[in-house]
């Protein structure tokens, strides 16, 4: 990694590791996907089915044998027929306002997410914006969490995508992310 100190604001933007992009995450040619899923991890809309749907049946087959995950937890599969060498279905909160500690299991749900892609050779992964749409999330709020956590796990990765597919959320995370989140080069 190329010291960045002085090299001007491209140089930095270049050297971010956490990248926003607004994208279909299933397109991503990334190590690690991750997806937004439920505790049954059967399946469902949003970005769940869209990678359910690309990567195909045994993708199903494989979570079956996973027996469900609580909310807050995360687990790992191949990826099928997706580019990316592993799918790693978290679980985050359904947003019921705030009081029913729906923070700490958003944490929780990156954090575990970071833990098995650790344990995986994987230099490079993409999060969708889990728990902002289906399960009603407030946008900035999650946005927050998910960028505290994925700085402290910069130094373990090329590449950290925050892949968005809704522009509200794109710009929430360009906001929020600085210079280094408005850069789409290789991943
Ligand atoms: N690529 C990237 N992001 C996507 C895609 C996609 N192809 N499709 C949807 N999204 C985005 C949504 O715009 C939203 O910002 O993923 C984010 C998460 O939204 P949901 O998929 O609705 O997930 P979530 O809010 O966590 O709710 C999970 O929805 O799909 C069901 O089975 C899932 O029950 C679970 C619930």
């Amino acid at each position: 990694m190329p010291d960045v100190v002085g090299l001007g604001v491209e140089a930095a933007q270049a050297a971010s590791v956490i990248k926003v992009l607004q994208y279909d995450i299933t397109d991503l040619d990334v190590d690690i996907i991750v997806n937004a899923a439920n505790t049954s991890l059967l399946g469902g809309g949003g970005v769940d089915g869209a990678i359910h749907h690309a990567a195909g049946p045994e993708l199903r087959e494989a979570c079956k044998k996973l027996g469900g995950c609580p909310t807050g937890e995360a687990r790992i599969t191949p990826g099928f027929r997706l580019k990316a060498e592993w799918i790693i279905h978290a679980v985050g909160p359904v947003w019921y306002g705030g009081g029913k500690g729906e923070p700490q299991l958003l944490d929780s749900c990156y954090r575990s997410a970071f833990h098995l892609a650790l344990e995986t050779k994987a230099r490079s992964i993409a999060f969708p914006c889990i728990s902002t749409g289906i399960y009603r999330y407030p946008k900035e709020d999650a946005a927050r969490i998910a960028l505290k956590v994925m700085h402290e796990y910069e130094k373990d990765f090329r590449s950290i995508v925050a892949c968005c597919f809704d522009a509200e959320n794109a710009v929430i995370y360009r906001k929020l992310s600085g210079p280094g989140g408005q850069e789409e080069d290789d991943l």
